[in-house]
């Protein structure tokens, strides 16, 4: 892919992923570094959906430690079964937060994230090496399309790991 990415702007959610997920998969695919591409990756969904703040946070023993993202500042470590993002880790599977303030033990990196979606990121044994999480400054901003094709995105980030 060229350095340049193609945002179907005038789209539904569900197309515009649908154009994002192949130029990620050739982007992945022609690079080999692992951070490299969760960091472009990053990038591509902040910069197609404008969302608050896109970012991986990958563990580190009894931790989740803060990795590639795009937005504001953030925690940069995360205890197992901790906000959304250590119990998306410890359940290892996708949660959906509609509104932030009803999730117990929410983590506010930023007091404008309203909701917020958490992808697990898996070896190929299954277990979490990682999340992908992603916050918007609008409540109930992601349903089962987003994860859907989140999910994907993740085994496009997955794949590239190789564990
Ligand atoms: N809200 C997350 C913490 C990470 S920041 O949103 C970037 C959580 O509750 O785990």
């Amino acid at each position: 892919m060229s350095e340049e990415l193609f945002i179907h702007t005038t789209a539904n959610r569900e197309e515009v992923y649908r154009t994002l997920i192949p130029q990620m998969k050739a982007l992945i695919e022609g690079e080999k570094n692992f951070i490299a591409n969760v960091a472009n990756t990053m990038a591509a969904i902040h910069q197609t959906f404008g969302f608050l703040w896109v970012g991986c946070y990958f563990v580190d023993g009894n931790e989740l430690v803060l990795g590639p993202f795009q937005g504001p500042i953030a925690c940069t470590r995360i205890t197992k079964g901790n906000g959304v993002c250590g119990t998306a880790w410890l359940k290892n599977q996708t949660i959906i937060v509609p509104d932030v303030e009803l999730f117990p033990g929410h983590i506010a990196c930023s007091s404008l994230s309203k909701s917020e979606i958490v992808i697990p990121l898996q070896k190929k044994n299954g277990d979490a090496f990682g999340v992908l999480d992603i916050d918007s400054a609008t409540l109930n901003d992601f349903n089962e399309v987003d994860q859907k094709y989140l999910e994907q995105i993740a085994v496009l980030l997955n794949q590239s790991h190789g564990e």
